[in-house]
């Protein structure tokens, strides 16, 4: 049963799709499972589905317009972006769907959905070719680079009576993935969690570097999934070309391993987890230059190296009982062995190894395949090649159950 959806706050955007008489198998689901919802309609959903039938199940006014008909006042979409737990648009069409990604805000609807905090789950309805059509497929794609979630379209029987993709998904599934949501997203509540990630660079002088190929995914698909199990997040964050998107992660930006070691000691204090998702370099030039070194004169064929500490066992060798610390085993052979030995010797409690030789895993990819160790007693997992997020959820759920 969809248990976790009592007394949830949700917007119900409903838009000019055939799909709308399903909406109200939806209302009346939500209804059910104990959540308040507050109807908002296109001029053209109404068309398809009348806001009377929708008010009296949800028990409230349904918004459509930006001021009421009848007493003049304004509908403050503002205010119900920040009333919502979440919004869900169901069915989205095609127009809505690029209204949507390309904020153009002229209904009450796409104003309502641009002023939302809250996470917003869209239901896309239409034809399968304008399902199809590459300017839908790249509006979807925008959405889903703003952090919404999609709930596909299913295959079957059209309402132009063709069959493919483009049907919305059934109230009972949608009910379903909201369900989801909610029970996941309480799991970190009032946990602080610490993430490091993507690689350290290490000056030689002003112009060049040591580094390594990390590109941080990994670990910002951790600090996205902790902050959407409701987790205070601190993410210290070596130079990478992307960002954290969900709201509740703090970034620290760091360069070096010096700065990243000073900034995880002092985010460690009062964390509950920390991860340590970072490729941090191994050495550092023992005399980085503040002037460019001139190849003609100086010579750069010889660069003294010194070692970097290693961040996880300093915060290994400073763990209080009730701290979990998890790290990284990123190995090309003997990846479980390599992996059991760093478990013990950095004092961690997890760590997730994965192996370079297989294809899908480690840098830059978007997948990964992984085995997680635990201390003794405690039977190694592996898991299948999956998406980052995939794996960032799996890593949580099983830091929850240490
Ligand atoms: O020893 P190795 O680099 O393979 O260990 C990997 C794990 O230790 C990862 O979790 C990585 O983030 C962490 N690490 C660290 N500081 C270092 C080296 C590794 O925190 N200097």
């Amino acid at each position: 049963m969809s248990a976790n959806l009592k007394g949830k706050h949700i917007i119900l955007g409903i838009t000019g799709g055939i799909a709308a008489y399903k909406s109200v198998m939806l209302l009346r689901l939500l209804i059910k499972a104990g959540a308040e919802v507050q109807v908002v309609i296109t001029p053209n959903g109404k068309e398809f589905i009348t806001p009377v039938t929708l008010s009296a199940l949800s028990g409230k006014p349904v918004v459509s317009e930006f001021f009421s008909a009848n007493t003049g006042e304004w509908h403050s979409h503002v205010d119900l972006g920040l009333w919502a737990d979440a919004m869900v648009v169901a069915p989205a069409t095609a127009s809505s769907i690029a209204k949507m990604a390309n904020g153009v805000a002229d209904n009450m609807l796409i104003t309502t959905y641009l002023s939302a905090k809250a996470p917003v789950f869209i239901a896309p309805a239409m034809d399968l070719d304008m399902m199809a059509h590459p300017s839908t497929t790249r509006n979807l794609e925008l959405l889903r680079s703003y952090g919404n979630h999609i709930i596909e379209a299913a295959s079957g029987e059209l309402a132009s009576h063709l069959t493919g993709k483009g049907r919305m998904e059934e109230p009972e599934k949608i009910v379903e993935v909201l369900d989801r949501f909610f029970a996941k997203g309480s799991s970190l509540r009032g946990k602080r969690v610490m993430i490091t990630a993507g690689p350290t660079i290490e000056r030689i002088d002003p112009v060049r570097y040591i580094g390594n190929f990390s590109t941080g995914k990994m670990g910002y698909a951790l600090a996205e999934e902790a902050a959407s199990r409701g987790a205070e997040v601190i993410l210290v964050s070596g130079p990478v070309a992307i960002e954290a998107r969900t709201p509740g992660i703090k970034v620290v930006k760091v360069e070096s391993a010096l700065e990243m070691l000073a900034a995880c000691k002092e985010a460690f204090k009062d964390s509950d987890i920390a991860i340590m998702a970072a490729a941090v370099a191994d050495y550092r030039p023992a005399n980085p230059h503040d002037h460019k070194i001139k190849r003609e004169h100086e010579g750069i064929d010889n660069i003294e190296l010194i070692k970097n500490p290693d961040i996880a066992a300093a915060l290994g060798a400073e763990k209080r009982d009730g701290q979990k610390l998890v790290g990284f085993a990123l190995e090309t052979d003997h990846a479980l062995e390599n992996g059991g030995e760093k478990l013990s010797r950095k004092n961690l409690d997890m760590i997730v190894v994965n192996s370079l030789a297989d294809k899908g895993a480690g840098f830059g990819t978007d997948t990964n395949k992984v085995t997680l160790l635990f201390r003794e007693g405690r039977a190694p997992e592996s898991f299948p090649l999956k998406s980052k997020t995939a794996v960032a959820s799996d890593i949580l759920e099983a830091i929850l159950s240490l």
